[in-house]
């Protein structure tokens, strides 16, 4: 059962970018032309799939995956090009149109289901690997934790997330963006630091089964994220 902070962010978040910040987002995940800073965003945010896409195995033909929040399709697309079965969820119906004109008809082995709606629905299916790529950011960190066991209950083999890790500068330039007036600025981004991170994981029930393998810090300019992946077991 979803909490009250939970479904209220998500509003938020489906609101930001299905309508706010579409276009800019379409932009960022495009090959075209951007100014210097989101430059370095759109570098890191390549450098975040290709390790997620990366803790795979090469050849993901038969592999079934869930992109939890998967924005223009970029990763959904990636996997499938490699043979995966992959169903791919977002909030954003904008962003979904957008990915779907990115999807190529066919990709041989591989596949892609793109749905509108909330990655924790029930009935998407059962995965080797849940992905949630930059989509669990924005929520608080107990309730992104809440989410992962969630969607470690759709995974056999894996689920792969990225959290914003807290450090001294990021938390000054999270507290200059709280001073922007309310309606000019995107839900929140929660910085978490990986101590508490852990603790909340150790103390998820859901959770008891599943242990902390890899991880991997990407920093480029302004993009900071920390990819995490939990295997069963
Ligand atoms: C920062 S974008 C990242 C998109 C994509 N994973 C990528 O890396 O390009 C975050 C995305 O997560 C989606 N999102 C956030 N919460 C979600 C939820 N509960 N269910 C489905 N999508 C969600 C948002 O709509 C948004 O498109």
């Amino acid at each position: 059962m979803e909490t009250h902070s939970y479904l209220r962010r998500r509003d938020q978040i489906q609101n930001y970018f299905n309508d706010t910040a579409a276009d800019a987002w379409k932009r960022l995940t495009s090959d075209a032309p951007l100014g210097r800073i989101r430059q370095t965003v759109r570098a890191g945010r390549d450098e975040m799939r290709a390790t997620l896409i990366g803790w795979m195995p090469d050849d993901l033909r038969g592999v079934r995956i869930l992109d939890a929040g998967c924005g223009t399709g970029a990763l959904a697309n990636e996997a499938a090009a490699r043979g995966a079965d992959v169903v791919a969820t977002d909030l954003s119906s904008s962003l979904i149109e957008m990915a779907r004109q990115r999807t190529p008809r066919t990709f041989g082995a591989g596949h892609v289901e793109f749905i509108v709606g909330d990655m924790l629905q029930p009935g998407l299916g059962e995965f080797d690997y849940v992905v949630a790529m930059d989509s669990l950011i924005h929520y608080s960190a107990p309730d992104m934790v809440a989410a992962v066991s969630r969607l470690a209950e759709k995974s056999k083999q894996g689920v792969f997330f990225t959290y914003a890790p807290k450090t001294p500068v990021l938390a000054v330039m999270h507290a200059i963006g709280r001073a922007f007036p309310r309606s000019d600025r995107a839900p929140a981004i929660e910085p978490i630091s990986a101590f508490k991170l852990g603790e909340l994981l150790n103390s998820e029930p859901k959770l008891g089964s599943w242990n902390m393998c890899r991880t991997a810090r990407i920093t480029s300019g302004f993009y900071k994220s920390q990819a995490v992946e939990l295997v069963p077991e």
